[in-house]
């Protein structure tokens, strides 16, 4: 079994993070380590997030590819909640005017976003609020060394949303460099809207590239993914879906296409709402029905650094995909010590640069409940003794060695 790759200087820093081998215990750091053949993962209550992610790169270098933190304790403590590697709940993305409407009754839930005067917590709902499930600590019910599995009982009322909602959230690591996530929520009293997803940041260089500090040469392909959902300069749908016409900004379908190059059309400007230079959408996966999610060639997304070699597949059952290109990082969050270079801090700070990094989200289209003509509701609204919400995402790593 391989070590996580720690540089020397990590060590020193951090003696306690090298996890060696199962232990049916989170290490000192609050961290519970998963194995299988050619990847490690830790993860942590906090979340039901993932926060560590390695791969053995081109170079024969283990690579830390996840954002998070050195410890468990410090997601509770850290001011911003970029919501690193977490379970956003129980309404993933954003609700317009934190409102909904179920059964003609209308419900408000709680604002944490674009605060105004009139409004000072927030004109939106992003991430199910600002007390949402990955800003709790869930329940570990079982942990063996290929897999976790976390539990969250979200109370009536929690946030404004109509009651109680279990989850179980289970990440299995196998053999061919495999991570699946299986998600499952039941409501138990009311009917209530559910959708979430895996918040997961990725540099697939491990912040180790030492030709560029951006992940803005990683190379993206979605190849069912020519609509996106049009949101207005605060990133709500407006409820058109608009095409994404081959060679434009927003397109990934057609071939497979560095992030950055994108950059070079002035549609950048404001693609990811206003003042905002990036990627921050919404993209439709259009499979024709009926199909098998798992099967090769339904590939959701696929991004991929030359210069680590390292590729990432993604498969699920979910029919939209956000991608964020880390727009709002701005040099202050930290690396983690398992990540980064170490003895150039002038030209590679030890910090995430602005477009560091690049989250991809499985999900359904968001803000859905406020759109009833888009017909989602069987998978965005559960009520007790119907179907649970169900979500499945499998991220499969190979290394181009060429
Ligand atoms: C926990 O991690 C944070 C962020 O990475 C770091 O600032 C802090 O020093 C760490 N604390 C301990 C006790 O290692
Ligand atoms: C979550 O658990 C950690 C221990 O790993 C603890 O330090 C932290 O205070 C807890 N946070 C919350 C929000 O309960
Ligand atoms: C927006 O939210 C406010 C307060 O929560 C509510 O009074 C109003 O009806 C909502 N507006 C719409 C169009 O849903
Ligand atoms: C293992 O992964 C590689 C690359 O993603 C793929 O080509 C191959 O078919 C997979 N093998 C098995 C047994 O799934
Ligand atoms: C950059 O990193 C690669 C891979 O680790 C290494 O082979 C190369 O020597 C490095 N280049 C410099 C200038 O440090
Ligand atoms: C990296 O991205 C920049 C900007 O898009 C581009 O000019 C450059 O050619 C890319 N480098 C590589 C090695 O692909
Ligand atoms: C990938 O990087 C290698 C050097 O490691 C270079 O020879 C090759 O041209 C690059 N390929 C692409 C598609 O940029
Ligand atoms: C950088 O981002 C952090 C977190 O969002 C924020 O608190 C800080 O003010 C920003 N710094 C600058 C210089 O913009």
């Amino acid at each position: 079994m391989r070590l996580p790759y720690l540089p020397l200087a990590a060590l020193l820093l951090q003696p306690s993070l090298s996890a060696p081998s199962f232990t049916g215990e989170p290490d000192s750091t609050g961290k519970y380590w998963l194995f299988a053949e050619g990847i490690t993962a830790s993860f942590i209550p906090y979340g039901a997030s993932i926060s560590n992610l390695i791969i053995t790169d081109k170079h024969g270098i283990d690579r830390d590819i996840v954002t998070g933190f050195d410890n468990a304790s410090y997601y509770s403590i850290d001011p911003v909640h970029a919501h690193f590697g977490g379970v956003p709940g129980r309404y993933a993305n954003r609700i317009k005017n934190s409102t909904f409407t179920l059964d003609n009754e209308e419900h408000h839930i709680l604002p944490n976003e674009h605060p105004t005067p009139s409004h000072p917590a927030g004109v939106n709902t992003l991430h199910g609020g600002p007390n949402g499930w990955d800003y709790r600590n869930f329940t570990v019910v079982s942990y063996t060394q290929s897999s976790i599995t976390f539990s969250l009982i979200d109370p009536d009322g929690s946030e404004g949303f109509p009651g109680e909602v279990i989850s179980y959230i289970t990440y299995t690591l196998s053999n061919n460099k495999t991570w699946d996530a299986k998600m499952v929520a039941i409501p138990t009293t009311k009917k209530t809207p559910i959708m979430l997803s895996s918040h997961t940041y990725w540099n697939l260089d491990g912040f180790a590239n030492n030709e560029t500090t951006t992940a803005l040469n990683h190379t993206l392909w979605l190849p069912y993914s020519g609509q996106t959902v049009a949101v207005d300069s605060i990133l709500i749908p407006t409820g058109d879906i608009l095409p994404a016409p081959k060679g434009s900004v927003n397109d990934f379908w057609s071939s497979p296409k560095q992030i950055g190059e994108g950059f070079a059309l002035p549609e950048i400007d404001g693609n990811c709402g206003g003042d905002c230079t990036g990627y921050d959408n919404c993209w439709l996966v259009n499979r024709p029905h009926p199909y098998d999610w798992r099967s090769e060639e339904k590939l959701v997304a696929r991004l991929e650094s030359n210069w680590s070699g390292i590729r990432l597949d993604i498969w699920s059952d979910q029919e939209a995909f956000q991608m964020y290109s880390c727009n709002g990082m701005n040099g202050s969050m930290p690396l983690k010590t398992t990540q980064g270079i170490f003895d150039d801090e002038e030209n590679f700070p030890r910090t995430i640069p602005q477009y560091g990094c690049v989250v991809l989200e499985v999900q359904d289209w968001i803000d859905g409940i406020n759109h009833p003509e888009w017909g989602r509701g069987s998978k965005q609204i559960f009520e007790p003794g119907g179907d649970p919400y169900v979500l499945q995402v499998r991220h499969r790593f190979s290394v181009d060695d060429a």
